[in-house]
C-alpha cells in the first residue's frame, strides 16, 4: 500500500471507534482529514465533534457535522488524531500542522486517544522530526536561548501563526530518550504554551497502516 493508501485505511479503522451518540474529539492533519471524509458518512451517528483546529472545524462543518465548543461538552470519549512521530510506548511528536496546543487540550479532556498514522511515523526514538513548540510571540527568542541551553537547535517557523495567535519553534536534532521528562522541563520555561510531545498522557490505541493491512498497537 502506498503511504495515502495506508492513511485511507486506518481512517476507516478508526470508525469502529466512533462513539455512538456521544461527542468525538477530531485532531487535525492530512490522515485526520481522511477520517473526518469518512465519519461524514455515519455523522448522525454521533451528537458532535470538538475539533483541535479552524481547519478541523471548518472540515467538519462542511460535511454538516455539528462542531461544539470544548467547554460546553462534559466528557469525551474518544479522541482521534494523527501524529508526526509515535513510539511503541504510544509516546508522540505532534504539531506538524501547528495545531499542538488544542490537540493536547482535548487529548486531556478524552478518555481514550486512539491515533491514527502511516508505518512511516513508528520511530523507536523521537525526536528526527523537529520538535514543535508553541511559544506567547514576545517571549520568542528568550524562550530559543533557553532551548539552546537544553542542547536543542530551535527554528523559528516562518511567516506561521497558531490559532492561538502565538508562534512555533521547532527544535532540530534532539534524541529523545527521556520523553516524559522533556516534556516537563519545556514545559517550565516561562512563555512556553505547550510543546508536541505527546507523552505524559500518550495514545491509548495506535491504528497503523502497514503494507500487509492495518495493525492495531497498544501497551
Ligand atoms: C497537527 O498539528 C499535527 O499534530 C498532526 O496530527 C500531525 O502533524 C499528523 O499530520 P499528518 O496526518 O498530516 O501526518
Amino acid at each position: 500500500m502506498t503511504q495515502d493508501e495506508q492513511k485511507r485505511a486506518v481512517a476507516q479503522a478508526a470508525l469502529q471507534y466512533v462513539p455512538v451518540g456521544e461527542i468525538i474529539g477530531i485532531g487535525t492533519g492530512s490522515t485526520t482529514n481522511l477520517f473526518i471524509d469518512e465519519l461524514a458518512k455515519i455523522k448522525h451517528k454521533i451528537e458532535g465533534a470538538v475539533a483541535s483546529s479552524e481547519a478541523t472545524a471548518n472540515r467538519l462543518k462542511q460535511h454538516g457535522i455539528e462542531v461544539l465548543s470544548l467547554n460546553s461538552v462534559a466528557d469525551i470519549p474518544v479522541y482521534i488524531d494523527g501524529a508526526d512521530e509515535i513510539t511503541r510506548n504510544m509516546h508522540m511528536i505532534k504539531g506538524g500542522g501547528g495545531a499542538l496546543t488544542r490537540e493536547k487540550i482535548i487529548a486531556a479532556v478524552a478518555r481514550k486517544f486512539i491515533c491514527i498514522a502511516d508505518q512511516s511515523k513508528l520511530v523507536k526514538v523521537l525526536g528526527k522530526f523537529p520538535l514543535p513548540v508553541e511559544v506567547i510571540p514576545m517571549a520568542r527568542s528568550y524562550v530559543a536561548r533557553e532551548i539552546a541551553l537544553l542542547g536543542g537547535q530551535p527554528a523559528w517557523r516562518q511567516d506561521f501563526t497558531t490559532d492561538n495567535g502565538n508562534v512555533i519553534l521547532d527544535i532540530h536534532n534532539l534524541d529523545i530518550m527521556n520523553p516524559v521528562e522533556l516534556e516537563t522541563r519545556l514545559n517550565q520555561i516561562t512563555g512556553v504554551v505547550t510543546n508536541g510531545l505527546f507523552a505524559r498522557r500518550g495514545a491509548d490505541v495506535l491504528l497503523m497502516g502497514t503494507d500487509q493491512g492495518v495493525e492495531t498497537i497498544t501497551i
